[in-house]
């Protein structure tokens, strides 16, 4: 008798053992810790994200960058998929973006130079000739004020702001910029950016993930298989600047309208591959800009994930890390060699400033500009 009491009290602390660690499973969760400091003694924060599937992102407030992003495979192993580095000392030096938010113009403007209401500006010039990614400390460099935005049902949620001053890195305009990442319980990383300005000025705000589906570190993403939604792309010069026309992608290695292999014609003799080392350009989403429409599709065959790129951008830039040369170390101590992951940087075209047929950046003292792009993961057989 006395033995059977024990056996179910025993089997009751094991039951509520269980349900607890259910509740904690199900339950959506933000947390903060320290990242470190930076050579100023500048705190920064690390951001755990977490929704009811197990689902995590870690995010810190110096750049925005996405830390790490954990995701299942079709078996329900948890892997991080994308690339970046464990420590915040990595990321202080100049690299490849890493997860990091880009502004204030995403992607190149040509010799850093562009004319807004008949004043000429110039920009940091960190490119060859030409201005990439908002300049030589671009918001992928600066300290984000971090809030845990409660209550919203959505999955957790980190508001990002940053105030850019008029004149920084040559741009116009005070320019108050917020960035919410929200990890939905759709399995979703969502990234809602706006911004408003005092003065005329130009804004392309977009995210510098480099994903690897099979997990980072784990080979290169050569058989990843994409779909791009998009009948044009955006020719460039040897420069990658864009030649002003938008080019139809059929019979070239740009067609991704049904699914290839990354490397099926990577390495291709064709122009615009050349120019690029590689895929480096920007896709024209069919449809209409302004509204929430399919992008891009990955899918990674070993592990069966599947990442989906939905935004309300006018383009998205597919990057295939063709730079990366096998000298950064990532977070599971392994070399990032050329093409070890993938960008889909969705955003307007590059050099849109000075290319009078592509759709306007300019943000109007007094509007405010709005971006969302989500990207969806599942898992198939
Ligand atoms: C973008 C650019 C590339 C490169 C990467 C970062 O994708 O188009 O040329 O600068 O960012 O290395």
């Amino acid at each position: 008798m006395r033995q059977h009491g024990r056996i179910s009290r025993v089997l009751v602390a094991v039951l509520w053992l269980l349900a607890l660690a259910l509740v904690a499973h199900a339950q959506a969760t933000i947390t903060k810790t320290s990242f470190g400091k930076t050579d100023l003694g500048e705190n920064i924060d690390l951001y755990t994200l977490r929704n009811t599937h197990g689902v995590e992102a870690k995010i810190t407030n110096y750049g925005g960058i996405v830390v790490s992003l954990k995701v299942p495979d079709r078996r329900g192993k948890f892997d991080d998929v994308v690339l970046g580095f464990n420590n915040l000392a990595d990321y202080l030096k100049p690299g490849p973006y890493f997860g990091a938010l880009i502004g204030r113009y995403g992607n190149r403007i040509a010799k850093g130079r562009f004319t807004l209401n008949g004043v000429e500006y110039k920009l940091a010039v960190n490119n060859g000739e030409n201005h990439l990614h908002g300049g030589i400390k671009g918001f992928d460099k600066v300290i984000w004020a971090g809030n845990k935005l409660k209550g919203k049902a959505e999955g957790p949620a980190l508001v990002l702001d940053y105030l850019s001053n008029d004149g920084e890195e040559g741009y116009p305009g005070n320019l108050h910029v917020r960035v919410i990442y929200t990890l939905t319980n759709n399995n979703e990383l969502k990234i809602d950016y706006s911004a408003t300005t005092d003065k005329d000025t130009v804004t392309n705000l977009t995210h510098h993930s480099y994903f690897n589906l099979a997990g980072e570190g784990n080979g290169d993403i050569l058989n990843t298989q994409v779909t791009i939604n998009a009948n044009r792309f955006v020719p460039t010069d040897a420069g990658s600047i864009p030649l002003g026309e938008l080019r139809n992608v059929s019979g070239t290695p740009f067609d991704f309208l049904t699914p290839h292999a990354i490397g099926e014609r990577i390495n291709q003799d064709e122009e615009q591959i050349k120019f690029g080392s590689g895929y480096d350009h920007t896709w024209v989403i069919n449809g209409r800009p302004g509204v929430m429409r399919f992008a891009a599709t990955a899918y990674e065959p070993t592990s069966g994930r599947v990442m989906q790129v939905w935004t309300t951008e006018p383009g998205v830039q597919f990057y295939t890390g063709n730079f990366l040369d096998g000298t950064l170390t990532g977070k599971a101590g392994k070399l990032y060699q050329r093409r070890s992951g993938f960008c889909f940087e969705t955003q307007h075209y590059p050099d849109s400033p000075n290319q009078p047929s592509f759709p306007t950046t300019t943000l109007k003292k007094g509007a405010t500009y709005r971006s969302t792009t989500i990207y969806r993961f599942s898992s198939k057989r």
